[in-house]
């Protein structure tokens, strides 16, 4: 089997969540960590095991061992940090939002190719054995038709300008952080929508803290979507088919939930360790072991379909973001 060099870029939050469901990977070397401050990258290193540290992202990169990169940055660096890898012509699994806008999701894809070298969204739920029994049973029809799709995932975040939650500087917004889910949800079972319904609340930084969004196809589907920091909810998606309702939960480690006629029946498709993280990692390794520079199943060309859909719907409800969306701070 072989065994792959990987590397954080950003030890933040999430990258210690992941990092802990890296170390279940047999074939997952935790080699490296690169932060601004290089006593925080030690600290990381030590915390997970990883045999490297480096006080700056671009240090990292420079390390001829390092095979893989795990970008957690907060999105509005997502493209310059993926650039930077691609360069160093590392294999990239960047965390979602993938980035800012379509603009900056195809320079990406476009680097990805120029280099021959790997490039996927981080987006982990695709991976996850809980998500893909709920795209068997739509294919199967063994339901009938789906026909409505609802999405939900809130939480309450407190209001902080400096935040990553709200700050537009880093990319702060309910719908890039969370909404994503139940619009990638939305795009993965019925497919991109005829007509986009959008509104949102505001934060004082102008950012969307609360956002509601109908997806209406013409074939006569639809999918009600929210997200946002104000408070919290169950976190459900709902699979309403003809003959039937499929329910799962945010968490993708608990039963799936099925109700027909015939009574309730629960699924566990997830029973492993950790969060469910280690599946798009070890997705990534399983591509690179094949020579590929995308993923069959998470594709680059899907990615655009979501940043798309994201980008239309924040033209619906005038969000935004400095330095990125061809407005400058000064503007
Ligand atoms: N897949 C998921 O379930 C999931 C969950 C949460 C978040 N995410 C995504 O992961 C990314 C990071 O989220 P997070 O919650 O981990 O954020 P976080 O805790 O704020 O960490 C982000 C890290 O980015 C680095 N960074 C570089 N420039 C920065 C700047 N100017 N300001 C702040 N941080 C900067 C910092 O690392 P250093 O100081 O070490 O350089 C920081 O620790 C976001 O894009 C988010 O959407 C994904």
């Amino acid at each position: 089997m072989k065994k792959y060099n990987w590397a954080i870029l950003g030890c933040g939050w999430i990258a210690e969540i992941f990092a802990g469901d890296l170390k279940t990977l047999d074939n997952a070397v935790l080699y490296a960590t690169g932060s601004r401050d290089i006593k925080k990258a030690e600290k990381f290193a030590d915390q997970f095991g990883f045999q490297k540290a480096y006080g700056s992202y671009e240090a990292m990169l420079q390390d001829e061992n390092v095979d893989i990169v795990y970008i957690a940055t907060p999105h509005t660096f997502h493209c310059e940090h993926t650039l930077l890898s691609l360069q160093h012509k590392k294999a990239v699994l960047c965390e979602k939002a993938f980035a800012i806008n379509t603009t900056e999701v195809e320079k990406m894809i476009a680097a990805s190719k120029a280099n021959n070298t790997f490039l996927m969204e981080a987006f982990w739920i695709r991976l996850v054995p809980t998500f893909k029994k709920v795209l068997n049973i739509i294919e199967s029809k063994e339901l009938g038709e789906l026909k409505v799709v609802q999405s939900d995932f809130m939480f309450h975040g407190a209001y902080n300008p400096e935040s990553r939650l709200y700050n537009l500087d880093l990319g702060g917004g309910a719908l890039l952080d969370i909404g994503i889910y139940p619009v990638f949800t939305a795009l993965q079972t019925l497919g991109v929508p005829d007509n986009i319904i959008a509104n949102a609340i505001k934060s004082p930084t102008g950012s969307d803290e609360y956002i509601d969004i109908v997806f209406e196809y013409e074939n006569q589907k639809r999918a009600y979507l929210r997200a946002g920091f104000t408070c919290d909810a169950p976190n459900y998606s709902v699979f309403h088919f003809e003959k039937g309702t499929v329910q799962i939960s945010r968490e993708m480690n608990c039963p799936i939930i099925i109700k027909t006629e015939d009574g309730i029946q629960e699924l566990r498709e997830n029973d492993g360790e950790g969060y469910g993280y280690y599946f798009e990692a070890a997705h990534v390794m399983e591509c690179l072991d094949k020579g590929v520079i995308e993923s069959p199943i998470l594709s680059n060309e899907f990615s655009v379909e979501l940043i798309s859909t994201l980008d239309k719907i924040r033209k619906k409800i005038d969000l935004t973001y400095p330095n990125h969306d061809g407005v400058s701070r000064s503007n």
